[in-house]
């Protein structure tokens, strides 16, 4: 049985290998990547989806600007393992998602992407006329819904990254312990 559950730090290497299966390298590409990356998830906002212990299906919501002022969560990458589309698990993460961004309180959900996919869940494009994104895109999929009424009226100008950053590795760190390391094998070699 497949089940949504928060994503924990040992998903990470199952989650990129699906997306990269889902998505192929233009998944870097695309202009809600540049929102995405060298930033954290919004908090309690990924999940993913099990079944018997093997991750197939992923969900993140990120933290953004919809113009000046006014936060925003911006849905994705959204993705299920081809073996187990069309069973329901892509709508079931969306729904999770949804719910539990309400539930924290955010007022709107951002995303680009297919509008005949994400109208299911209320997603729709007139809420995105007077926003727009920091890079190519289709305008017809630049999708929003609000999860509090209102929550994106007049809402006019350039999505930015919002969330915070994710820590950079200390690469004076790693330099000096690659060096012990390669020491510790002359010296054995010796
Ligand atoms: C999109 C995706 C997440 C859907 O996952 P899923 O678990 O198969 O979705 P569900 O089972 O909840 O829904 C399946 C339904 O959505 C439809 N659907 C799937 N992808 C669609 C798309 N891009 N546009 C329109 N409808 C789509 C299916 O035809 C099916 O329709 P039906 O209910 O009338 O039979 C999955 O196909 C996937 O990972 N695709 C590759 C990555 C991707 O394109 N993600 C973003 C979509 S913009």
């Amino acid at each position: 049985m497949v089940t949504i559950r928060a994503e924990c730090v040992s998903d990470a290497a199952g989650r990129e290998t699906l997306l990269d299966t889902a998505y192929g390298p233009a998944r870097f590409t695309k202009t809600s990547e540049r929102l995405r990356e060298g930033r954290l998830p919004a908090e309690q906002l990924a999940f993913v989806a099990v079944d018997q212990g093997r991750l197939v299906g992923t969900v993140r919501l990120w933290h953004v600007w919809a113009g000046p002022g006014r936060r925003a969560l911006l849905l994705g990458p959204l993705a299920v393992h081809p073996e187990f589309r069309n069973r329901g698990i892509g709508s079931m993460l969306v729904r999770h998602a949804i719910s539990a961004a309400r539930r924290l309180g955010h007022g709107a959900v951002l995303l680009v992407g297919d509008a005949p996919y994400y109208a299911r869940f209320g997603f729709a494009a007139d809420l995105t006329a007077g926003l727009w994104m920091p890079g190519r895109y289709e305008r017809d999929r630049l999708l929003a819904l609000e999860l509090r009424p209102g929550a994106l009226d007049g809402a006019r100008g350039l999505i930015g990254a919002a969330g915070a950053l994710a820590p950079m590795p200390d690469l004076n760190a790693l330099v000096a312990a690659d060096r012990g390391s390669h020491r510790r094998v002359m010296r054995r070699a010796a």
